[in-house]
């Protein structure tokens, strides 16, 4: 009898959890529905360049707490603008059509795409042009709507709380103020989760623009109360009252081309000249990418790929697995793709953090 065949990539900045969801996607596909998977490389270069790897159940064993994706991924190639040099010089193609045939020359009945808003978008659109597409929301950013959780936040949280342990104890050494820079891009979900958990003195949201005025009159506050020291978590898209953001690059044929970063020492600058108390400023960056997945990441990861690959069978293509309530369901790709979801200054989260005393500079 022939095997049906599965497609499966991973797509945007990697994230823990990511080799997690391809372990369930290939012992399920194989063991529930006979199926066979390959695995495309490198995010959507692989499927332009048909740059693929059978996948099977001895490559995909041992990897549930490896970080990283045995896929490669790449936030960079747009396969509806690819970059493809010519004459010396680079030229955006419309490189899907050769995806499409990549996808029929090996005869796949259905792609499992995992990613976020750029790599699911493209999804979308790969879908829209006949592929029986299924997504699995992915990024440490937990920015994707339709969906309570993405895998990837949970250990991105875990290692910025770690951090925040770490400032604490040199902080309160030296009498200083601490600020802890974490990613997110224009959303606050990392710095809120791990600020709470590490319980800093001040967090910087995207969604609640900052006033210096508030910070540096909350860091007074506990110097008169005799704190000789202060945690500031400020996430990557933060921006004072009536300001912008800090864009560190950007990055062409990146499907997001701006990279935020900078302004914790902004803010840093700010705060040592507004008090006289010595800052000292930390960039966590791509460390809240790497390393294991933690306990959370590793079931949320294998629930969604188990879910993903049943999908296919029931032919529920267009759909992306999400997580509603403690639920595992699905909603389609094309609502969850386009917008951000952001932090609501008026969650009972934020207004929790501010019953106790945690300011957020507005
Ligand atoms: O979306 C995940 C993320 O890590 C963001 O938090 C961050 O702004 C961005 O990707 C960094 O991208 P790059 O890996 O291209 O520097």
């Amino acid at each position: 009898m022939k095997h049906l065949r599965i497609g499966v990539m991973t797509g945007g900045g990697d994230c823990p959890g990511l080799n997690a969801v391809l372990r369930a996607v290939v012992k399920t596909g194989i063991r529930k529905y006979n199926y066979e998977v390959i695995g495309f490389r490198d995010g959507y270069r692989g499927l332009v360049k048909n740059d693929y790897v059978i996948l099977n159940d001895s490559n995909v064993s041992g990897i549930l707490d490896r970080g990283g994706t045995i896929l490669g991924s790449s936030n960079r190639d747009n396969p509806f603008k690819f970059l493809i040099e010519s004459g010396g010089k680079m030229e955006e193609r419309d490189m899907s059509e050769r995806v499409v045939e990549n996808i029929s020359i090996h005869d796949i009945y259905a792609m499992i795409f995992i990613g976020g808003d750029g790599t699911l978008t493209s999804a979308r659109d790969f879908y829209n042009k006949g592929i029986r597409a299924v997504g699995v929301p992915k990024t440490i950013d937990n920015d994707l709507n339709y969906t309570e959780q993405t895998f990837g936040f949970a250990t991105a949280v875990e290692t910025a709380t770690d951090a925040i342990d770490k400032l604490h104890s040199t902080a309160e050494s030296h009498h200083r103020v601490m600020i802890l820079e974490v990613m997110g891009r224009n959303a606050g979900w990392i710095a809120l989760h791990a600020g709470i958990a590490g319980g800093a003195d001040v967090i910087l949201l995207p969604e609640i623009p900052y006033n210096m005025d508030s910070i540096t009159e909350s860091l007074r506050r506990r110097k008169d109360l005799g704190k000789n020291f202060s945690i500031v978590v400020v996430a990557e898209g933060a921006k004072p009252l009536g300001g912008d953001v800090v864009v560190s690059k950007i990055v062409e044929n990146s499907p997001d081309p701006v990279r935020l970063g900078g302004i914790g020492n902004k803010v840093g600058a700010d705060i040592e000249a507004a008090t006289g108390i010595e800052t000292r400023v930390t960039v966590l960056g791509h460390v809240q990418r790497g390393g294991r997945p933690n306990a959370t990441d590793r079931v949320l990861s294998t629930r969604y790929g188990v879910a993903a690959v049943d999908l296919v069978h029931e032919g529920a293509f267009g759909q992306m697995v999400c997580l509603k309530g403690s639920k595992i369901s699905s909603v389609p790709i094309a609502d969850a793709v386009g917008t951000i979801k952001y932090v609501d200054p008026n969650c009972e989260l934020v207004m929790a953090a501010k019953s106790f005393g945690l300011a957020f500079g507005d």
